[in-house]
């Protein structure tokens, strides 16, 4: 057995991940720089402020904002974020996330969180799985986010455990590159067209079968 798994929160644990794209896509519409799902897709698993950069860069005006510009459409995607996660609650667990922590804590297998959000802790607490966790890397725990591997790193480190004992688990395909370069087993949930460099791939939640992740793990 691995002896921890390392959970993405946005897209993975809950469907975060939708209203991280609909922030940033009011806020894309209101400056001009309208975005869709397939360029979303460089944004998941992204911090806020290079999330925001790789939007203005899809920008033709050209003018550079300042710092302190920045800041305030990174602030106000924010406020708009929090609007939408406001009322979630446990019901709000992806299927089959729940189960698998479980089977983790059954089978003494240490969990940390791997996210880039700097509200990861608080929606952990919203889905009551915060007790679950025995380390929580959010975006102040690292210097460099995602595909960087100190999200994952970090987290291994502070558990205690070499890196090529921890699986990993992402819907993003930085969150994938990040995982992989840590030198971990990376399991991803979404499409093969984005996530085609994990090692374990599955379409969505509910396939994320403990005894089916152990068996892959078993033949990497
Ligand atoms: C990641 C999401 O988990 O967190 C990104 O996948 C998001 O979409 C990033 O931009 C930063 O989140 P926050 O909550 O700090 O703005
Ligand atoms: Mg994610
Ligand atoms: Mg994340």
């Amino acid at each position: 057995y691995p002896k921890a798994f390392i959970y993405d929160l946005d897209g993975i644990i809950t469907d975060t991940a939708e209203f991280h794209f609909l922030a940033w896509q009011k806020l894309a519409d209101e400056i001009g720089i309208p975005i869709d799902r397939k360029f979303n897709e460089q944004l998941k698993g992204i911090n806020r402020m290079d999330s925001l950069d790789r939007i203005l860069k899809l920008g033709t005006s050209g003018r550079v904002l300042s710092d302190s510009e920045k800041m305030t459409l990174a602030t106000r995607k924010n406020e708009y974020y929090l609007e939408l996660i406001e009322s979630i609650n446990p019901s709000h667990i992806l299927p089959g996330i729940e189960l698998l922590l479980q089977k983790n804590k059954q089978q003494h297998i240490k969990i940390a969180l791997g996210s880039a959000s700097n509200n990861a802790p608080a929606i952990l607490d919203k889905l009551q799985l915060t007790g679950y966790f025995d380390y929580i890397v959010d975006a102040s725990k690292v210097k460099k986010g995602k595909p960087d591997p100190e999200t994952f790193t970090t987290a291994a480190a502070a558990l205690g455990v070499a890196p090529d004992e921890c699986v990993g688990i992402e819907d993003a395909a930085a969150g994938v590159e990040s995982i992989n370069s840590a030198g971990m087993f990376s399991v991803a949930v979404g499409d093969v067209h984005h996530l085609a460099a994990a090692d374990y791939l599955v379409e969505d939640t509910a396939q994320l079968i403990f005894e089916d992740i152990i068996a892959h793990y078993g033949k990497r």
